[in-house]
This record gives structure tokens, sequence and C-alpha cells, in this order.
């Protein structure tokens, strides 16, 4: 069991939230590994799970649940998922047919047909994906001189892709990136009273949006992900209008905020490493590889959930039944017992591929072909049409954004001539 003298950490302290952690979490996660491969986190009533092999051995087991209420009463964090809804949300009670908190059967019957036909948009996306990718290359050409590539690029085009597979209209995606960036303050723990009403008038935009949107396409279906779901229903999936309409909100946040993260990440890390940009000019096959490296190095989720089922152990460590374990993939892909050189960014590392950022096992990330497709287009894109791209101000401090749970850049300046 973690000693709290040697490894005085809360959750907070190793993620955004936390100053020093946000410019560099990474010291302090190897730290915990070393000391503590489980440690209690009080503040949260969780255990943290900072190494690979832990990480692995509970997404593995899909007996673990991430229903809340089969969480043990002392494990306030993920237990409060269900209990601060904030005021004003028009559909407080959706929430109960979310992929991310149901376990077993109740999540198969969502997951199955929303991931089958989820899959079959992205098979077929790839010429759309890359039109999307050029457009927004195109209005940059026009530009040129200093932006932010955040705001110009890693923003619009994971918006764009997620708008395209589900069929959000092109006028209604700049009231999307307005919710999206509402609905980010969910993960906010420490919300204004502003910060609250946006996230309410995001999150009941977007839901208003989609159940008309279903309601739409059920009585004259269009080619897009919405109408593959209400076909799926009245062709006999058990699915209610809810079970959708709440899940589709959910893929289309999911599908933005981490993708715009990893793209920001990889041209931040391409940049500032000339030596690992060399070899991608040189090699272009690497692209692909390049990705998954940026997955593993700067994961733009810290961490997921499961609840043990069972007394069991990690690292030699006892875990109660019940007990909250916060799996944490920002520090297992830094684990040196998985990755030598696990500190070094290295576009043509052998074995990039097995790090956790989808998380894993029955909730492993359905999006994850789309934002690889996504991010692997656009970077060998951008760098192989600007060669000249580089940081506006060098010696500019990053700009990383403070909301914990994810790591991406709140800013990017960058210069094409
Ligand atoms: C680089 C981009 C992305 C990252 C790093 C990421 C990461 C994750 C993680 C860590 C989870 C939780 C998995 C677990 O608990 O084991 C997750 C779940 C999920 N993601 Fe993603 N995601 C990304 C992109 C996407 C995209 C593009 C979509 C949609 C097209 C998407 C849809 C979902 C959904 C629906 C779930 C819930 C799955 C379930 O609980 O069964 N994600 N993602």
């Amino acid at each position: 069991m973690a000693d709290d003298e040697k490894c005085p950490f809360r959750i907070l302290d190793v993620t955004a939230a936390n100053p020093e952690a946000r410019a560099d979490p990474y010291p302090r996660l190897a730290e915990l590994r070393a000391l503590c491969p489980l440690h209690r986190d009080e503040a949260g009533g969780a255990w943290l799970v900072p190494r690979m092999a832990d990480a692995r051995a509970v997404f593995t087991d899909n007996s673990h649940t991430k229903n809340p209420d089969t969480a043990e009463p002392g494990a306030h964090a993920v237990r409060r998922r269900r209990a601060t809804v904030p005021e004003g949300l028009d559909f407080p009670d959706d929430q109960r047919s979310s992929l991310l908190e149901l376990d077993g059967e109740e999540h198969s019957r969502i997951r199955r047909p929303l991931v089958q036909a989820l899959y079959e948009r992205i098979a077929r996306f790839e010429p759309e994906c890359i039109r999307i990718v050029d457009d927004a290359l195109d209005r940059q050409e026009g530009r040129r001189g200093e932006f932010d590539l955040m705001r110009e690029i890693a923003h619009p085009v994971p918006v764009a892709c997620i708008g395209a597979i589900l069929g959000v209209p092109e006028e209604k995606l700049s009231s999307f990136q307005t919710w999206m960036d509402g609905i980010i303050q969910t993960f906010n723990p420490i919300r204004t009273p502003e910060d609250v009403a946006s996230l309410v008038a995001s999150a009941n935009g977007l839901a208003h949006f989609v159940r008309e949107t279903f309601a739409a396409r059920k009585l004259d279906p269009r080619d897009d992900l919405f109408s593959d779901m209400a076909k799926a229903q009245a062709e006999g999936a058990p699915l209610s209008d809810v079970d959708i309409t709440f899940n589709l909100r959910g893929v289309l946040i999911a599908g933005n905020i981490t993708t715009t993260d990893v793209i920001g990440n990889a041209v931040r890390l391409i940049i500032t490493h000339p030596e690992q940009r060399a070899k991608l000019a040189a090699d272009p096959a690497l692209w692909p590889n390049a990705v998954e490296e940026t997955l593993r190095y700067e994961a733009p989720v810290d961490f997921t959930w499961r609840i043990a089922s069972r007394d069991m152990e990690l690292s030699g460590c006892p875990v109660n039944k019940g007990a909250a374990l916060s799996v944490f993939m920002r520090s297992a892909n830094r684990d040196e017992a998985a990755f030598p050189r696990a500190d070094e960014f290295d576009v043509s590392r052998k074995g990039a591929a097995r790090h956790l950022a989808f998380g894993g096992g029955a909730h492993i990330c359905p999006g994850a072909p789309l934002a690889r497709m996504e991010a692997r287009h656009l970077l060998q894109r951008l760098f192989t049409r600007f060669p000249n791209l580089r940081l506006a101000d060098p010696a500019a401090p990053v700009d990383w954004r403070k909301i914990p749970g994810f790591r991406g850049l709140e800013r990017l300046g960058v210069r094409i001539d």
C-alpha cells in the first residue's frame, strides 16, 4: 500500500489543475510509479494506478465495472459523476444511458449497434477526411504569416469530420464549436458561475439539437450516423431514443477535444524535435507511427476509471471490491518497464502503438480509427505542404489548457512564410 509520507499527491496534483504538473507532469508521475504502485487519493476516494502492468491488468479484466453506483460509498469522485448534475439541464436523467457508465449486457446492448454503424462510416470516410483536411490547409495557404494553429486547424478539422459522419449541417458547425467550449467545463472541478452557465447553455443547446435531428432523420433518413441509428432501432435493436441521442451526443463530444489535442500536441512535438521531423521528411511511411508515438508520449486523456469487481491485488497491494481505480494512462505510457527510453519522443519507436491512450477492454475508445485517420492525414499534409512551418515565438511558454483530465494546448502560435 502507498506510503502517504513518501508520496503526498492528490490526483489533481498530477493533472493540469496544478501549475507545476501542467508544465510537466512526468517527473511526479515517475515518482508515483517508483514509490506508490497504488496510491490513495483521499480527496477523490480513489486509487491511482500508475504502472503499465497494473493498468493493463485492470483493463483486460472485464469483470471490473464503470457504473458509479457499483463503487463503494467513499469513492466520492466516481459517485459524484451522478450526484452533481448542474441545475438547469433540460434532460438531467439522460446520463443514465451513457456508455461510459454502463456495464455488461446493458453496455453492449447500446455499444454494439452504435460501434458497428460508426466503424462502417469510418471505413468509408477517408476521401472525405482528406477533403476536409485539404480545405483547412487551403484556407491557411491564402493567409500565411503568423496564426494560432489550434484555432485555425486543430479545432475545426475534428469538428468538421465528426460533423460529417453524424450529418451535422455545415451551417451548424460554428454553434457546435461554441457548445464544445462550454461542455468542456464538465471536467473543470473549480467552475465559476459563468463557467456553469456556459456549461448548462451548451449542454442544453447540444441536447436539443441532437434530439431534434434524430426525430427528423427517423421521418426522413439520410446518409449519416443519425439515420443509421434510426434504421437500427426500426429494425428491432433494443434501443430507446434516449439511449441513441445521449450516446450520439457523447460521440460528438468525445470525437472533438481529444482529437484536437493529439493534433496540437503532435505539431508542437514535431516542430520542437527537428531530428524527428527530418526522419519523417526522409521516410513518410513513419507518419502513422508518429501519431502513435504522440498518443504515447503526450496522451490527450490523463486517466479513466474502473471499479474493482472483487478483492484482489495490484503490484502486491490489496484492493477491495468496490474500490474506485483511476487508471493513469499518461503515467503507464511513460513506464520504462514497457517502453525503454520512455521519456524520449521517437517517431520510429518500435511498439509505440502499445500505449493505452484509448483506454482498454470493453470500453476501449471506438473512435480510435477516426482519430488516427484525421491526425495522420492532417500532420503529413501540413508538414509536407508547409516545410517551413515553425513556432511563431520559440521562447514563449507552452500554453497548456488548465482543465484537469486532459493534456492539450490552449493556443499554439506558428508561422508559415
Ligand atoms: C485521440 C483521440 C481520442 C482519445 C485519446 C480518446 C480516448 C478515450 C478514452 C481514454 C476513453 C475511455 C476508455 C476506457 O474507459 O477504457 C474513450 C471512450 C470513448 N470514446 Fe474516445 N478518444 C478519442 C477520440 C474519439 C473519437 C474520434 C470518438 C468518436 C468518433 C470517440 C468516442 C468515444 C466513445 C463513444 C467512448 C465511450 C466508449 C465506451 O465506454 O464504451 N473518441 N475515448
